[in-house]
């Protein structure tokens, strides 16, 4: 027997022997410092006992270049399903040893049926990929089967979540699959995505650069925004997926599971010290959020990518909600070409999966520069703008300080369609910062002050005091309350539960055209 051919029989009997119960052990968590194979992938991610495999036997139907005698049952790709907490969950896991995961057309067939199941029964399908792409040996058939994937993959996007974990190679046209799936979680080190390899990116534009430098997990979680979280192991990446499928619910025709709470007093004096006095000096948002949501229920997503802007999963009251949040901490939160698409893809997310918006705000407006000219912050910044106004779930926003020109409007003013807006006493709500504004209007009375400065300054102390609080908007009804930051979590508790059953008729039409 040749050592193919041994090769072969031991991943065959390997297979037998986990179909049956045996050879599968649980992972214990601080043994698993290691690339896991695709069965205790499975086995790690869902509840003890619960996977049912799905198309165990099928084979390759390939017969050239010999492959007709390297008959592997499963052909490379573990399918089923099983529950996570209960819950029906499909599932598909490449296998790295049979073939390099790739994909065949057989391969994929596997895939496009529990697909196609899990859109049937209405369950949330998880795809943990690790592949060295097309089957070389198919040709055609196998670029045939990744689009198969890839047409499923739309049809049941904004239908049942789709959540791709990447923990191997993920390369070429193969990349597709994940990026149309909702969120990407990517294996630290042994990971890596791109459209083409540092061989091509050498012969095409002679740089030289590494697999992990070019699509490694850092690279996409804070450079590219591919990922949208990174593990450092494979088990970290499978609690991960399984911490996320808490705030999300089975499909868009449900809600996520509501947690059983009573609304208590909820006076978080925390909240009344975060803002610093000047207005120049940044704060960490974190600690807003942290102080209004349920302990520790923040779940943050594409943390190292477009830091102006935070997004994330949070528990409010036991509701699960989504939270969008400026960053004063990064660039004075400003809103910039990457900020912009990473809240839009977000919000957009949680309206099609029925999860209510949280937006808090402290915006000193777009990013000025050719850069973000030239990369297209007018189309970048409307997509915020477009999910926005296009989200008909619970929408409530709060301003913690700045709400400056445009970014006003963009970040869920009452303008676009959202619920209740509240802003705490600090708040500016203006066209712009008191000292380019009195530059433009002032200009004339200033240029022909006796001393231009101390009249630029008193102008600005007039503009300041007249704009720069929240009251003129309240007056028109623009904010619906002013509140005190320590009251926020009882505001926002009670907001989002008189919320509960809103519903939106939107107008007939078969999608909009948003600025993509
Ligand atoms: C068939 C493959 C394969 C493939 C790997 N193998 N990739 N077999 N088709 N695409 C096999 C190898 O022959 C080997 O088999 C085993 O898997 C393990 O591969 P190694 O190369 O030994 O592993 P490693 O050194 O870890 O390298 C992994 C790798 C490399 C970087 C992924 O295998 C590789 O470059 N593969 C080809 C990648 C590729 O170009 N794919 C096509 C991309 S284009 P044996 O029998 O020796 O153990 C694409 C188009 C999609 O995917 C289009 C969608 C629109």
């Amino acid at each position: 027997m040749n050592s193919k051919q041994e090769k072969i029989n031991t991943l065959n009997e390997r297979i037998a022997l986990s179909k049956l119960g045996g050879g599968q052990k649980r992972i214990d968590k601080q043994h698993a410092n290691k690339k896991l194979t695709a069965r205790e992938r499975v086995d790690y991610l869902l509840d003890e006992g619960s996977f049912e495999e799905i198309g165990a036997l099928v084979t390759h139907r390939s017969t050239d270049f010999g492959m007709e005698d390297q008959i592997i049952y499963g052909d490379g790709v573990i399918t089923g399903y099983g529950t996570i907490n209960g819950r029906l969950i499909y599932v598909y896991a490449q296998d790295f040893t049979v073939f390099g995961g790739s994909l065949s057309e057989t391969h994929a067939e596997k895939i496009c049926k529990i697909m196609d199941m899990a859109v049937k029964v209405g369950a949330p399908i998880i795809g943990l990929n690790d592949s060295g792409g097309a089957r070389i040996q198919e040709g055609v058939r196998s670029l045939g089967g990744y689009a198969d994937i890839f047409f499923r993959n739309v049809q049941a996007s904004g239908v049942i979540p789709q959540i791709s974990a990447v923990m191997g190679p993920c390369a070429g046209g193969a990349v597709y699959s994940p990026a149309m799936t909702d969120f990407i979680i990517m294996v630290e080190q042994t990971s890596y995505m791109f459209v083409t390899g540092p061989n091509v990116v050498k012969t095409v534009t002679n740089e030289e650069v590494t697999s992990e430098e070019l699509g490694g997990a850092q690279t996409h979680a804070s450079k590219s925004g591919v990922a949208h979280k990174t593990a450092t192991n494979d088990v970290e990446c499978l609690e991960d997926i399984k911490k996320l499928m808490n705030y999300l619910p089975q499909n868009n025709t449900e809600t996520p599971k509501l947690l059983d709470y009573t609304i208590q007093d909820e006076v978080k004096e925390v909240l009344s010290d975060i803002v610093p006095d000047n207005p120049n000096k940044p704060y960490d948002m974190h600690a807003v959020i942290s102080g209004i949501i349920d302990t520790d229920s923040f779940y943050e997503v594409h943390k190292d990518f477009a830091e102006n802007i935070i997004v994330g999963f949070a528990r409010l009251g036991g509701r699960s909600i989504g939270v969008v949040a400026n960053q004063p901490m990064a660039f004075a939160g400003v809103l910039d070409v990457n900020s912009s698409k990473k809240a839009a893809r977000f919000v957009r997310f949680c309206d099609c999966f029925n999860i209510p918006l949280l937006v808090l705000v402290d915006v000193p407006g777009f990013l000025p520069g050719t850069d973000q000219e030239w990369n297209g912050i007018i189309v970048h910044g409307a997509k915020l703008l477009y999910a926005l106004s296009e989200a008909t779930v619970p929408r409530v926003t709060l301003i913690t300080r700045k709400a400056y020109g445009g970014a006003y409007d963009v970040m869920n003013s009452k303008h676009i369609g959202a619920d209740f807006n509240f802003a705490w006493p600090g708040a500016e709500i203006a066209v712009m910062g008191a000292k380019g504004a009195s530059e433009i209007i002032f200009r004339r009375e200033i240029v022909s002050a006796e001393n231009p400065k101390e009249k630029l300054a008193e102008k600005e102390a007039e503009y300041a005091s007249k704009f720069a609080n929240p009251y003129r908007a309240a007056k028109r009804g623009f904010i619906d309350e002013v509140i005190l930051p320590k009251n926020t979590r009882r505001k926002l508790l009670k907001a989002f539960a008189s919320l509960e059953n809103k519903k939106v008729i939107a107008p007939k039409r078969k999608h909009g055209n948003i600025p993509l």
